[in-house]
């Protein structure tokens, strides 16, 4: 790196959460000590205001002070400390309460780029602890050290020390996040912060907090990032038409081939056309400016330009989203509200939330998720109108960042995860097959859908399923089966039963299912499909192809399954045999809202499939096959 890169390097950011009294300030209080951080003399004032006091001096203390200070000149509420390794420059984040520091975080108004999550040795991994990694993992967080504090208070006993690095490794991995690295440290004693504490811990010869920090990946220079050049305005002058915006990132040339998103038109830049600032042919990220192109494309405000040929912004109508609601009113599934990302407009609605918490007490707030109450945050998927252009927020913060609008104030925002690239935003056209649904359904008597079964191994599903095809095909039905087992000989021979497998799994059985539906079939699966979230996004397939979808909770005990164990798996899970194993070492998330639940430890299998005959009769038949009978 040059001298000059280094000294424009931007400076690293960090937050540090954990469960209260884990020893948050203190931690804090001694990097700013450790590192020499603090203004002149305010150590020594502060140890002389707590000996008048009769208090033993803390380092805590210092972080009070430093808030103190710093809450003179605040505009956000956020506080932002700088301090400094010999590596480079840091920012401490730090926020009054959960409420603002989500906000913040969300709305990207203060963002970190790593995170030191602690935890008390002594006592383990607490409610809080994992209610902010589980809040590390809404903010996209990915540089993660966990610091093992009070090792002091556990006589710096390894033991001690493993047994909260187990428990806490468990934890996140279930929710998907991983921690780098696990330092066992003594805040108070200044062990393995900034000094290294072999004497006490000779076990450990890993980094300390301060060296650890230093390895984290610096933010990317903005202007090193792909060209986001977000159309602000275009005006017409003589026959020109001028086109301005500010450069969000990279840098913008004259000769430059740009491309406009959505739509894709591309052309040259001719020339700039600068009201300010020295005459040059370039413009680096943070520079407003105004350009003339080639040719005579049509360009609109909010289109986001991009190198023709280079990385370019995502475009889809169905984004993935992590969502914090600050506005008065609430916030119901498919209100109308306007989307503004950079300098793009739109209408959209919220399509679903997925999960739904409380920002004061991070609390999974239970029940209801089809409305957002004021201090909510969200993981949802928001529809927007008409396709809009962006990035997710790990490859671009000014792109991946949006606000909602809802009665003309800013009543929300967030940050993009994701996106359900559609066709249609792809420029892929499905071919017609010409034969419309209704035709179908006219002929059939009955409309297609997927009817999805799902439940443990051995509840019942593929027996269920096929007794309920057999009827239904004794009754000039149009239905099919298709069973986990089954596909995983062929389609899915490539996946096992690791989470993501196990995600694939449902995702192509899901767009299988739906193509049977759409012409005109009913679809029964059998899949355990144990996460909620692959179930929901079978759901969204099906919706998406405009067919119905009808959840089946086969609702047996795992007692029951396991005592009838059809295939012998759960033996031999339970010997170790089988790893991952569904209810015994894997998770299965109950179904919250089935369309039927059936329990087939409590009525016959002839009557289950009777209810599901008839529940499916009941929504899908037309006139023709208004009997249908078992
Ligand atoms: S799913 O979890 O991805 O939905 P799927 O329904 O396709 O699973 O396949 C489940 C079947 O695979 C079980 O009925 C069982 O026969 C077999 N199987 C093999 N290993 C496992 C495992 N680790 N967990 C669950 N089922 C398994």
């Amino acid at each position: 790196m040059s001298v000059v890169e280094m000294s424009e390097a931007p400076k690293l950011r960090i937050v540090v959460v954990g469960h209260v009294d884990h020893g948050k300030s203190t931690l804090i209080g001694r990097i700013f000590y450790d590192t020499d951080s603090l203004p002149e003399g305010k150590v020594e004032a502060i140890k002389k205001a707590s000996a008048l006091e009769g208090m033993e001096f803390e380092y805590a203390f210092l972080l009070d002070a430093l808030l103190e200070e710093q809450a003179q000149n605040i505009t956000i509420d956020t506080t932002q400390i700088p301090f400094r390794t010999e590596k480079r420059g840091y920012v401490l984040i730090d926020a009054p309460g959960h409420r603002e520091f989500l906000k913040n975080m969300v709305t990207g108004a203060a963002s970190a780029d790593a995170a030191i999550l602690l935890v008390a040795a002594n006592e383990g991994v607490r409610e809080q602890s994992r209610r902010h990694s589980y809040l590390l993992r809404l903010l996209g967080l990915r540089q993660i050290v966990v610091a093992v504090n009070k090792m002091d208070l556990v006589d710096y006993s390894e033991a001690a020390f493993e047994a909260v690095k187990t428990e806490y490794t468990d934890f996140l991995t279930q929710i998907g996040l991983t921690a780098q690295q696990f330092i066992p440290i003594s805040a108070r004693e200044g062990d393995n912060i900034a000094r290294q504490a072999s004497d006490k811990m000779p076990w450990y010869d890993g980094p300390t907090i301060l060296q650890r920090l230093d390895q984290f990946a610096p933010a990317a220079l903005v202007t090193h990032q792909p060209l986001r050049f977000p159309v602000q305005d275009i005006f017409r002058f003589d026959a020109r038409r001028i086109i301005a915006g500010r450069v969000e990132s990279g840098t913008l040339r004259i000769g430059d081939r740009l491309r406009f998103s959505p739509g894709g038109r591309e052309s040259r830049v001719a020339s700039f056309e600068r009201w300010q600032g020295p005459a040059r042919d370039y413009a680096l990220a943070g520079e407003s400016v105004a350009i003339t192109l080639e040719e005579q494309l049509f360009v609109e405000r909010g289109q986001i330009a991009s190198l023709s040929g280079a990385s370019m912004p995502t475009v889809a109508h169905r984004l993935r989203v992590n969502l914090f609601w600050m506005g008065p009113e609430t916030v119901k599934v498919g209100d109308k509200l306007r989307l503004r990302l950079a300098t793009q407009e739109v209408g959209c609605r919220i399509a679903t939330i997925e999960r739904r918490i409380d920002a004061s007490t991070l609390a999974d707030a239970d029940g209801d998720t089809t409305e957002l109450a004021r201090h909510d945050v969200a993981e949802a998927i928001i529809e927007t109108d008409k396709p809009i252009a962006f990035d997710t927020h790990d490859i671009s913060e000014a792109l991946g960042r949006f606000v909602l609008v809802l009665n003309r104030r800013v009543a929300g925002g967030g940050i993009l995860t994701g996106a359900d690239i559609l066709a249609e935003d792809r420029n892929i056209v499905p071919a017609d097959s010409r034969v419309s649904r209704q035709e179908r359904e006219r002929r059939n008597g009955h409309k297609g859908a997927v009817v999805w079964l799902t439940g443990l191994s051995g509840s019942g599903k593929s027996t269920l399923a096929s007794a309920v095809n057999r009827t239904l095909f004794d009754h000039g039905i149009s239905a099919t089966f298709l069973d986990g087992d089954n596909l995983r000989h062929g389609l899915n021979a490539d996946l096992g039963f690791s989470q993501e497998d196990r995600s694939e799994n449902i995702r192509r059985a899901a767009h299988v299912a739906a193509l049977f539906a759409e012409s005109g079939v009913i679809a029964l699966t059998a899949f355990i499909s144990p996460y909620r979230n692959d179930r929901q996004n079978a759901r969204a397939i099906a919706l998406q192809a405009d067919v119905p979808f009808i959840e089946i909770f086969v609702d047996t005990p795992l007692e029951v399954c396991e005592s009838r164990d059809p295939k012998g798996l759960y033996k031999k899970a339970r010997a170790g045999e089988i790893p991952q194993f569904t209810g015994i070492d894997a998770p299965y998330e109950t179904p919250e809202a089935p369309e039927v639940t059936i329990r087939t430890a409590e009525q016959s299998q002839e009557e289950s499939v009777a209810t599901l005959v008839q529940e499916i009769r009941e929504r899908l038949s037309n006139s023709r096959y208004e009997d249908w009978s078992v």
